[in-house]
């Protein structure tokens, strides 16, 4: 199983000056629990972005993608590209979380999309994949309240059956 995971604004904003355009502790914990102890894939600059103290994410086996040679990213494994990640894990289940381009990328070999759906426009430079054909209907959940007054919804989509 190889899942993609993130959140986005309606307007499909992912991402701000390097960082999330928004702070939602509620679906830092659902990011948790769904990733629980999988591998975790992250782009350079999504790793850069994550708060010192989980960066590795804990319990779990971090990998980073970059083309920079010598690039130390303590407490992760380094991958020049998907497929290297992905050889990695040698058919262990893991998450794609970011960014923009890595999204991208790695959509034609996702089997699920965990979309946590934000009820707010915001202003940003880095945004959602587009989720093509080939994907069911998502199933929708409820709008949670997060404790700051945010509404959120996680979509979750899979691979339509082969007819
Ligand atoms: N809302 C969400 O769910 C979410 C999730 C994650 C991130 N974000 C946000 O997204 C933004 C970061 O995303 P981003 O798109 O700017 O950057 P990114 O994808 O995190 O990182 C880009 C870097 O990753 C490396 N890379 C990407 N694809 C690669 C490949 N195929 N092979 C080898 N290396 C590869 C390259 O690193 P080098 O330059 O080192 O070669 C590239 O410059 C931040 O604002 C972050 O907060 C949001």
């Amino acid at each position: 199983m190889l899942g993609m995971i993130w959140a986005q604004s309606r307007n499909g904003v992912i991402g701000r000056d390097g960082d999330l355009p928004w702070r939602l502790r509620e679906d830092m914990q659902h990011f948790r629990r769904t990733t629980g102890t999988d591998a975790v894939i992250h782009g350079r600059a999504s790793w850069e972005a994550l708060p010192p103290n989980l960066r590795p994410l804990p319990g779990r086996r971090n990998i980073v993608l970059t083309r920079r040679e010598g690039y130390q990213a303590p407490g992760a494994e380094i991958a020049r590209s998907l497929p290297e990640a992905l050889a990695l894990l040698d058919g262990a289940d893991a998450w794609i979380c970011g960014g923009g381009a890595v999204y991208a990328e790695a959509m034609p070999v996702a089997d699920v999309l965990v979309v946590s759906d934000i009820d707010i426009e915001v202003d940003g430079d880095t945004f959602a994949p587009e989720i093509g054909p080939g994907w069911a209907e998502p199933t929708v959940g409820d709008w949670v309240e997060a404790s700051n007054g945010m509404r959120f919804r996680v979509l979750t989509y899979r691979r339509e059956p082969l007819a």
